[in-house]
């Protein structure tokens, strides 16, 4: 029988950029495990190119973990299971949203079932003031020059501005 721990787990994601409601879901797993590794995907996923480079993903997750001395953010370009391997961790830990990240979330729920079944994908419920907050929404607010308080933190809602005013 494997270890019992709460240990190490990953919290994967594009975060292009990352919004509040990751922050939340970040801040949520740091309670429950030991560790937490944000694992910031150096690679387009869903044929989608990103806005920022990994580097600058990583650095505003970053700058937003005061006070979570337990969690570290790193960028991967493998596949997530390695990448969970290679950090100690067995456990994956998702935000779910509104019913639509439900397919996709199955879907790679099972891929990831298949190449590592003793690597557990856990989904934490959005906060209801997130549920309908994605990246992709947030960078089509920026373009046409919406209010983003509350949806990023602010010194991501002024690089989205620059990024895009651009
Ligand atoms: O919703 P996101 O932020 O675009 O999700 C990114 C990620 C890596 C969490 C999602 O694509 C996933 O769960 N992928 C599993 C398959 C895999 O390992 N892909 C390679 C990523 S480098």
């Amino acid at each position: 029988m494997a270890d019992r721990t709460s240990g190490t787990a990953v919290c994967p994601g594009s975060y292009d950029p990352v919004t509040l409601g990751h922050i939340d879901i970040i801040t949520r797993t740091a309670v429950v495990f030991d560790k937490v590794v944000v694992g910031v995907v150096d690679q387009p996923v869903r044929k989608q190119k990103t806005l920022f480079t990994a580097e600058q993903r990583v650095a505003f997750i970053e700058g937003e973990l005061e006070g979570l001395d337990n969690v570290t953010v790193k960028s991967f370009h493998n596949l997530l299971v390695e990448f969970a391997r290679e950090n100690g961790a067995r456990t994956i830990v998702k935000g779910l949203r509104a019913i639509s990240d439900f397919e996709y979330e199955f879907e790679m729920n099972q891929l990831n079932r298949k190449m590592a079944p003793d690597i557990e994908s856990t989904y934490l419920m959005a906060a209801p003031q997130y549920s309908f907050l994605s990246s992709s929404g947030v960078k089509e607010l920026a373009m046409f020059g919406g209010d983003l308080t509350g949806l990023v933190p602010p010194q991501v809602a002024s690089r989205l501005k620059e990024a895009l005013e651009r």
